[in-house]
């Protein structure tokens, strides 16, 4: 049987707002063959294209006209291993946190830092998923992808791919262009743990003894991430809202002289990153309902959804916020989530 496109399709299940929009039409592909029938139908119709993974780090502004197309390619595949390594190819649709798990499970170290990040992993190198010091291109290898302007398969090394803080090529020259199928990890087969981050060290020690497993420190950030996060399926939210706003050295002098006890995280460069969820607290969003949205309670910078929101409301809400941020510091929030239609 062909590919059966969905008319008036109800995305609520495939965005963590849990926003209730329509797509016109629909198609989930599970394999390549079938990547590329849609490709020739999406080609034929000439209608825009959102391409979706698990909806995890999406806002949709309104109901999607044209096509949404769901990247549902699955599988695990250990493609060699070596003396200290294991190299293995993910396919785009195979939910994060699940090749996680399998990873730590056998004790491949690499991943853990990053457990419970909801997604999917051909999501995860678009904007570089990171959290607790670790960040995927330290142990991505390679990224496949369908290109539409040319309908073949073009694989990029990791230091092709432009990885930057939340971001890379995928995100800026290849948006649009590049749907990623398949994603290549080399992972250390001897725990090599990445215990930079203060929190996930004094957590593991008090509940771990040691020597600690890849398997220990996930374990860790699941415990931190569900203190702090709220869970989508519980309350509608796409994980942090903003990225971390990153000044230059002058600007943050200014600030520091404003308020003295301002976190800070100085970069290579000279700049200075700063905690968006210190300036969203400051300006009393913290924990504050607004109709159906609002900043959560532990953690400011993300957004959720209460029940029947609207994404015309989130993004009134995160305007409200920006503006109370600029006015008071002076500081531009730029959205981490994707907006659709942007
Ligand atoms: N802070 C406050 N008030 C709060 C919470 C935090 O002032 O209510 C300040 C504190 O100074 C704290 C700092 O913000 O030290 C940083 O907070 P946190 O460690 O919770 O991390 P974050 O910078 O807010 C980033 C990522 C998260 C990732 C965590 C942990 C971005 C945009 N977000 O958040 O990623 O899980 O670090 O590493 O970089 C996501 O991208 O969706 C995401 C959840």
């Amino acid at each position: 049987m062909g590919l059966q496109p969905i008319h008036n399709f109800n995305l609520r299940a495939l965005n963590t707002f849990g926003l209730d929009v329509r797509a016109e039409k629909y198609l989930k592909v599970t394999t390549e063959n079938e990547l590329e029938a849609a490709m020739a139908l999406v080609a034929l119709a000439e209608s825009p294209l959102l391409i979706l993974g698990g909806g995890s780090n999406l806002l949709f502004t309104a109901d999607v006209s044209g096509w949404v197309l769901h990247i549902a390619i699955e599988g695990i595949e250990l493609v060699s291993t070596d003396s200290d390594s294991v190299l293995l190819e993910v396919g785009a649709g195979v939910a994060w946190h699940d090749f996680v798990r399998y990873t730590v499970e056998r004790g491949w170290s690499g991943l853990e830092n990053l457990a419970l990040i909801p997604g999917t992993v051909g999501a995860s190198p678009i904007q570089n998923i990171g959290a607790y010091g670790a960040e995927i291109s330290q142990v991505l290898e390679s990224v496949t992808v369908f290109d539409r302007q040319t309908n073949a398969y073009r694989t990029f090394q990791t230091d092709g791919c432009d990885f930057g803080y939340r971001t890379s090529i995928f995100k800026q020259a290849w948006k649009g262009r590049a749907i990623i199928t398949h994603v290549r990890f080399r992972l250390s087969s001897r725990p090599r743990l990445n215990l930079s981050y203060g929190t996930v060290k004094q957590e593991l020690a008090a509940h771990f003894p040691e020597p600690w497993t890849p398997a220990n420190v996930a374990d860790t950030v699941e415990a931190i991430r569900r203190s702090k996060l709220p869970d989508p399926a519980v309350l509608g939210n796409a994980g942090s809202f903003f990225k971390n706003p990153v000044v230059t050295v002058e600007d943050f002098m200014r600030l520091v002289e404003a308020c003295p006890t301002i976190p800070n995280y100085p970069q290579s460069d000279g700049s200075v990153k700063v905690p968006a969820a210190w300036l969203i607290e400051q300006c009393g969003w913290k924990g504050k309902r607004v109709g159906n949205v609002g900043c959560h309670a532990t953690q400011p910078l993300v957004l959720v959804n209460y029940g029947g929101a609207t994404g015309a409301e989130l993004m009134a809400h995160a305007r409200a916020v920006q503006q109370s941020v600029w006015e008071r510091f002076h500081v531009r929030l730029e959205p981490e989530v994707n907006l659709y239609p942007s």
